[in-house]
């Protein structure tokens, strides 16, 4: 090889050396210049020049990066503690308290007391009467509180007291002696009457201003009765009739122990005797004298009849003193019914 080529030679590798150098050296430059990596300042960061070397994907993935933790931590946290602790904890204990205990300490103190009490007094009220038995009678059985029901020549005796209700008759035939050949008497059979007149000058001396009382109707025949009923069920209808008058041989009337007693100078029988002083004084007076008051008010469904402040019956002192301080009717006292068969 002639001089001029080999210096040739030794120029073109001393060329490709710088070259190579000058290509080498380039990273090296950069990496110690950051801000000749990318045009635009806004979307670098420290960490991203420092790790990559082409602008255009630094810039893409920080970006990226810088989003992530910005979004998740504000929609997790918010959400979550919210909505759980409100609402378990308010519908729970609202509902099952609130329930329970309400219903069962009313329904049971209210139900015992009330009967026992009840049932223990009549029990006591009727010790004080001692039931009779009717000689000659034939026993046909027992009421509901104990008494015996006796029968002798169609007439009913519950405990030894003579009963005419709903459901038990009088014959058609049965008249006391006192009472042949009349129809109306406004006279009670001699024991009643006896009671009756004593009660009638006792209430004249204790009230020597007021006009005092009377029997307006005592003994009713049963076809008198039967008459009497017969006209009610024309006038008002036999539903109606059947409240406040006895059917023939269902009247007490016809006993000759019942009588409708009013004020001397009133000549109808009207709810309002109750609040006179006659009525009121018979109401609170009469059981001394053997009489008891009927048919009380609010009892319909027990005697069979309305309301009849005017109507007693004389069952005698003894039993007269324990219906009245029971505060029963006859037919509570006794155990008996007062219904129509039909
Ligand atoms: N007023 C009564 C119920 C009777 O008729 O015997
Ligand atoms: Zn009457």
């Amino acid at each position: 090889m002639k001089k001029p080529e080999i210096i040739t030679v030794i120029i073109a590798i001393i060329a490709v050396v710088l070259l190579t150098a000058l290509i080498l050296a380039r990273p090296v430059y950069l990496a110690l210049n950051p801000e000749e990596t990318t045009g635009s300042a806004e979307e670098s960061t420290e960490e991203t020049s420092a790790e990559e070397t082409t602008g255009a994907e630094v810039t893409t993935e920080a970006a990226e990066i810088t989003t992530e933790p910005v979004t998740v931590p504000v929609t997790e946290p918010v959400t979550e503690p919210v909505t759980e602790p409100v609402t378990e904890p308010i519908t729970e204990p609202v509902t099952e308290p609130v329930t329970e205990p309400v219903t069962e300490p009313i329904t049971e103190p209210l139900t015992e007391p009330v009967t026992e009490p009840e049932t223990t007094a009549a029990e006591a009220w009727r010790l004080l009467y001692t039931p009779k038995h009717i000689e000659g009678s034939e026993s046909v059985g027992i009421t509901s509180s104990g008494y015996a029901i006796e029968v002798k020549d169609g007439i009913t005796y519950v405990g030894g007291i003579l009963i005419a209700n709903k459901t038990y008759t009088l014959p058609e035939t049965y008249r006391p002696s006192e009472y042949m050949g009349k129809e109306w008497v406004a006279k009670l059979l001699p024991e009643a009457q006896t009671a009756f007149e004593k009660m009638q000058a006792d209430f004249k001396a204790e009230n020597p201003r007021a006009s005092g009382f009377k029997i307006q109707s005592a003994y009713r025949s049963y076809s008198y009765q039967g008459g009497l009923y017969d006209n009610y069920v024309k006038r008002d209808g036999k539903a109606a009739a059947d409240r406040y008058s006895a059917r023939a041989g269902h009247s007490e009337h016809q006993t000759g122990l019942g009588a409708d007693i009013n004020p001397v100078g009133t000549s109808t029988l009207t709810e309002a005797i109750k609040n006179t002083t006659e009525g009121k004084w018979l109401a609170e007076n009469s059981w001394k004298y053997g009489f008891i008051l009927r048919y009380p008010e609010g009892k319909e469904e027990i005697t069979g009849y309305l309301y009849e402040p005017w109507h007693f019956r004389y069952v005698g002192i003894e039993a007269a003193a324990a219906i009245h301080m029971s505060g029963l009717t006859l037919e509570e006292f006794l155990g008996i019914t007062s219904v129509y068969a039909d």
